[in-house]
């Protein structure tokens, strides 16, 4: 999940990527978005890992300064020309797991589904700098995938085998994915289309959260339906923490 992969996923991201933007069946992102712009009159607003830049011009229209940045030229480049008429928007071409932002801390931070890196060293570094770039009472809005759902698709997917006749030993053994390592559960860090992907707990996404000195506003489900040939709808954790 470096900077190359990124790059290539970008090129084809509706395809590549369950894009939240397109697949929040309740449109609960952008609900927070628009309550954030309303919270912060005159605010200042981040959009970490904007990718192509679907959520970019919602924050610049709620937000009187957003700052957009991302690891990858191609990403970058789409989410330019997305915000082509929007004059309030700088982007930046920045690795937040070594770089630190070229800006100050805002009043709502905004970073969805880009804490997914499988390296717990990467991730961590990536975490604090997002974090730090909260300014004191601003808003954290974090999207993660969930472990609980990656976890309930898998046990659909065993009992609709039983169902079809399979016996129970074959149905677990037909699921499981033989490329995950044990060490990779144990950490979350689960195969999401034969990529290496972290998935967080809803009780770990709160401690981690709260551990940086967040109050936690709001924890709940941003649902999507179900995907290919998966009957099983699917959610990632959305947070909204208050940096005290
Ligand atoms: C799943 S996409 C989400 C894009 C966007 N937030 C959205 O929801 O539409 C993850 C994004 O995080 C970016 N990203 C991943 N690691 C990064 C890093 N170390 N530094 C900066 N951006 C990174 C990727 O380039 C990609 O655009």
């Amino acid at each position: 999940m470096d900077r190359d992969y990124w790059n290539r996923i970008s090129k084809n991201y509706e395809r590549e990527v369950l894009s939240v933007f397109d697949n929040d069946l309740q449109g609960v992102v952008e609900e927070k978005i628009a309550a954030a712009g309303v919270a912060y009159p005159r605010g200042r607003a981040v959009d970490v890992g904007c990718g192509i830049g679907r959520f970019t011009p919602l924050l610049s229209e709620m937000f009187c300064e957003v700052d957009a940045c991302d690891f990858t030229s191609v990403g970058l480049k789409k989410a330019k020309a997305r915000c082509r008429s929007k004059k309030n928007v700088r982007f930046y071409e920045l690795d937040i797991t070594k770089d630190s932002f070229p800006f100050e801390a805002v009043d709502f931070v905004f970073c969805v589904n880009v804490l997914i890196m499988p390296s717990l060293d990467s991730r961590m570094r990536a975490w604090w700098n997002v974090a730090n770039q909260v300014e004191s009472n601003g808003t954290l809005l974090l999207v993660v995938p969930s472990y609980e759902s990656f976890q309930m698709e898998y046990y659909h997917r065993v009992l609709a085998r039983i169902g079809d006749g399979e016996s129970t030993g074959s149905a677990v053994k037909n699921c499981i994915d033989e490329k995950a390592t044990a060490a990779d559960m144990r950490m979350g860090v689960l195969q999401l289309d034969g990529v290496r992907t972290k998935h967080y707990l809803k009780d770990e996404v709160e401690a981690m959260v709260r551990a940086r000195h967040f109050e936690i506003v709001e924890v709940r489900k941003v649902k999507y339906p179900p995907q290919g040939d998966s009957e099983f709808a699917t959610w990632d954790w959305l947070v909204e923490a208050r940096r005290n």
